[in-house]
């Protein structure tokens, strides 16, 4: 008989979580205005909100801690990640910044002018931030079926290369760089096919414009390469890596998901001229050079994380966890994006929530009921994400409507994806019964989903 799977760890140190009643839920969410990102952690029993900066650090990373560098400048604790870094990626300049967003900030200050565009996969939130707030623009380009959430393909998150080449022949003039996001976290967790990355870098040629890869989760990428594209099998996760990396010019990087640490981030590049343009913008914004916001230890971490996140034992494990809760949700039959993503599940709230309509959020409805079924905490990525059009300021209603239960990485069991499963199961159950949705009571001008103030309608 052949062993079951099971994790490639064991676990030193735990932390208490706590239950709620409903009653209790219903006040907190209540008082919360119905925007999980207002609620208490401590009144969170599962936390799914995100896989940014939740993860659980390796014994190795906690001991490289103990010898952080905490030297303003040429702290070997920068040098340690920038080799870590150039390794991984072969990218030789290397700035680090406190998060990904700050390395969006840093750059996009650099490269991105008002009427701009930038074409790609689906934009981050953060990422469309900053190209809007610049008054550019974020262009879509994904492929169609990453919207048809039960159509099964390997990489859904794929650019799609007839778009994006019709797309350059129109604009090229404003495209300062195409930006591909691995995985594509707002179509699913979704990954891009290395095929998919080579044709993106011929079309960029053709065009002579640089590519920028936003890889928070380039590891997770990997994985998906290493086991769904053909000719890759015998290939290690780091050799892949170097392969996908060779496609871009630059990176930014949230090390917060990929690199398994509570916080950090990076821009690499081989542009010697965009990292000189870059590394001024840094010091005003972030700090100087070799810490760029981070502490000497914090860049241990960093570099110790990067290294055994990029290994495929810790990826498999990974990746197989958020496999078991898809097949838990299998079994009772409730949709969702498939196949499985890298580091959530998103459900199908449109498809779970039939009877409330499109203008009462219906994935803000599930998040809600979920964490009054059990407190566990999931995330909208959906029409209150996706913010209003910036001219028209109409509600974007065309993309997809998802409830996102992102894992954390080494954090929870397979005992608690079972709890999701069958708390998410029960809402499945009583769908019919819940025909109201909610309505937005006050929203910042972008990024509202942060601070949204909701009511529930009856
Ligand atoms: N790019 C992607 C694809 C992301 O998923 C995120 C963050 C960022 C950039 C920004 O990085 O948070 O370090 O500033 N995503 C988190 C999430 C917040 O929950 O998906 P950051």
């Amino acid at each position: 008989m052949n062993l079951p799977f099971a994790e490639s760890w064991k676990i030193k140190m735990v932390e208490p979580i706590r239950k709620s009643t409903r009653q209790e839920r219903e006040q907190w969410l209540k008082d919360a205005h119905y925007n999980v990102f207002q609620l208490d952690a401590e009144k969170v029993y599962i936390d799914l909100l995100t896989d940014s900066g939740t993860g659980s650090m390796s014994d190795r990373q906690w001991s490289a801690l103990m010898m952080g560098d905490e030297s303003y400048a040429g702290a070997t604790s920068f040098k340690n990640m920038k080799n870590a870094v150039e390794r991984i990626t072969g990218f030789k300049y290397v700035l680090p910044t406190h998060q990904g967003r700050a390395a969006e900030n840093v750059l996009f200050s650099a490269l991105v002018k008002e009427g701009d565009y930038i074409p790609g996969n689906s934009h981050f939130d953060t990422t469309k931030g900053h190209i809007e707030s610049r008054k550019a623009f974020a262009i879509d380009l994904t492929i169609d079926d990453a919207k048809d959430t039960q159509k099964e393909v390997p990489f859904k998150g794929n650019v799609d290369i007839d778009k994006l080449e019709k797309f350059m022949a129109e604009n090229t003039d404003k495209v300062p760089f195409i930006i591909v996001t691995i995985t594509n976290n707002t179509a699913g967790g979704q990954p891009v096919s290395m095929e998919n990355m080579r044709q993106v870098r011929e079309v960029a040629n053709k065009y002579n414009k640089p590519v920028v890869f936003d890889s928070a989760r380039f590891a997770e990428n990997a994985y998906f390469i290493k086991t769904r594209e053909k000719g890759y099998e015998n290939k290690s996760i780091k050799e892949i890596c170097l392969e996908t990396f060779s496609y871009a010019d630059a990176m930014t990087m949230s090390a917060k998901k990929d690199a398994v640490v509570n916080m950090g981030g990076f821009i690499a590049t081989r542009k010697q001229e965009w990292y000189d343009k870059a590394k001024v913008l840094g010091i005003i914004y972030e700090g100087y050079l070799t810490y760029g916001g981070l502490n000497g230890r914090d860049m241990n971490a960093l570099a110790v994380g990067l290294d055994e996140n990029t290994e495929f034992e810790n990826l498999e494990t990974r990746i197989k966890q958020v496999e078991y809760l898809a097949a838990r949700l299998d079994e009772f039959g409730i949709p969702y994006q498939r196949p499985a993503g890298g580091h959530a599940i998103f459900i199908d709230a449109g498809k779970v929530l039939t009877n409330v309509p499109k203008e009462e959020f219906p994935a803000q409805t599930l998040t809600v009921e979920l964490y009054l079924e059990a407190g566990i905490r999931g995330c909208e990525i959906g029409y209150i994400l996706a913010d209003r059009d910036p001219i028209t300021r109409e509600n974007r209603f065309g993309g997809l409507d998802l409830l996102r239960l992102a894992i954390p990485r080494r954090v929870y069991t397979n005992n608690h994806m079972d709890v999701v499963a069958v708390a998410l199961k029960n809402v499945f159950d009583r769908r019919d019964s819940i025909k109201r949705g909610v309505k937005i009571a006050w929203e910042s001008e972008i990024m509202r989903h942060f601070t949204v103030k909701l009511e529930k309608l009856q």
